[in-house]
């Protein structure tokens, strides 16, 4: 079976440009893109851009998302703040592989002023291409899910 490979992908204006390079990276590795903006380098609030995505993801319509602003922090903490969402600011590739692995997460949050496109495009291939431990993770990701209630 062949699965349909989507993805939604969200910035602020610190975040544009590297949201523009990944879409096209995204696009030459196959992905279904949602983008939910911003659209150019005029300032916009993260949390909105965040709460839009998230939203998203949170219904898996599609399941899995980025993320970006400055650096990554504002965004991460603004989805975890939605019902569903496990969202990862993630620096390099192995905090990207370990934030599938052990934390399943469904959002992938970047830094535009803190990481290049190379190497943000390897952190995006790493995330999308790792999956999900389970095992003893399971039970961790689940006391998460607990806190949200
Ligand atoms: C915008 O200047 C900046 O604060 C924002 O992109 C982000 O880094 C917040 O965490």
């Amino acid at each position: 079976m062949i699965q349909e490979k989507k993805i939604a992908i969200g910035s602020d204006h610190a975040g544009f440009e590297l949201k523009e390079n990944l879409k096209e990276f995204l696009k030459e590795l196959g992905y279904d893109i949602t983008d939910l903006g911003t659209n150019s380098l005029d300032s916009v609030d993260y949390p909105l851009i965040a709460k839009a995505l998230a939203t998203l993801v949170t219904n898996k319509n599609p399941d899995k998302g980025i993320l970006i602003c400055g650096t990554g922090i504002g965004m991460s903490i603004a989805a975890n703040k939605i019902k569903g969402i496990i969202a990862a600011h993630c620096y390099d590739t192995e905090t990207a592989k370990l934030a599938r692995q052990h934390n399943n997460s469904n959002i992938l949050a970047l830094g535009g002023r803190i990481t290049s496109p190379e190497i943000a495009k390897h952190i995006v291939q790493t995330w999308l291409e790792t999956k999900f431990e389970g095992g003893r993770h399971l039970r961790r990701v689940q006391e998460i899910r607990d806190l949200e209630r």
